[in-house]
């Protein structure tokens, strides 16, 4: 009798189980990384993600719970089971998948590049940017971040807590250069980069995103990638991305 009591605490439950068992989906995002997690006016968070993780919790019948947590902390969060699953435009990279596992991605993107108009003429790329006299900017703990500081090293890198901020000191002219995430920026561009900026919209990187997950946890893993292949054939998807993507 008091094996079995015992046992059910002493074996660790897939995340899938806890889920069910709790009864609600714990999503872990950054808002502010239009157009995945975004905050409306009325404070809610919203965007693609949002879309996508209210479609799981309802296909497993719990609820769900939106928790806002800082980026640079996204990942030790998830570890120490604030939530059960980030859903925040992570970029799959094989540093990250060494600490959790990734659901099969659900988009591919790229580094992209806003400057500002009056360099235009000499700043064609990335490698062009390639220089101490330009301040180039990303955000803190980001694949913009990385991949500045590994493709463009010689710039006067500069890093930002927030995308909001860059694209601010960008436009008025307090860095020549901002490097992240093509729909991110395209966004940017379109709200704050006329007679301003101009967009290199070309990815000089590869990357994939994807929800991450607490390692091991095969069953829910197993879960999400069957889900992915199915709304990504059923239409759901599609109507998820037209809504937030403009192409
Ligand atoms: N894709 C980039 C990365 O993984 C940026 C994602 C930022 N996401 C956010 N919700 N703020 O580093």
């Amino acid at each position: 009798l008091a094996l079995c009591i015992v046992l059910p605490g002493i074996v660790s439950a897939d995340t899938l189980d806890e889920i069910q068992d709790r009864g609600v989906l714990r999503v872990g995002m950054e808002p502010g990384y239009m157009p995945f997690e975004m905050t409306n006016q009325k404070g809610e968070i919203i965007g693609f993600d949002v879309d996508m993780a209210k479609g799981i919790a309802k296909a497993m019948g719990v609820k769900l719970e939106l928790v806002n947590t800082a980026w640079d902390g996204i990942i030790p969060a998830l570890l120490t089971k604030k939530y059960d699953i980030i859903m925040s435009g992570m970029t799959v990279t094989q540093e990250r998948n060494l600490k959790v596992n990734f659901a099969d991605p659900y988009i591919v993107i790229g580094q992209t590049i806003l400057i500002k108009k009056e360099i235009a003429g000499d700043v064609k790329s990335y490698k062009d940017l390639n220089n101490a006299k330009y301040k180039v900017g990303s955000k803190l703990g980001t694949t913009g971040e990385k991949a500045t500081k590994r493709m463009i090293p010689n710039c006067s890198y500069i890093s930002f807590d927030t995308e909001q901020e860059g694209i601010t000191d960008l436009v008025n002219g307090q860095i020549d250069a901002f490097v992240y995430d093509l729909p991110y920026m395209e966004i940017a561009y379109a709200q704050k980069g006329e007679n301003k900026l101009v967009y290199l919209d070309k990815p000089f990187t590869y990357e994939p995103l994807g929800w991450a997950i607490r390692r091991g946890n095969h069953d829910f893993l197993n879960w999400l990638n069957n889900y992915m292949t199915q709304v990504r054939s059923d239409g759901t998807y599609d109507k998820i991305y037209a809504k937030w993507i403009q192409s």
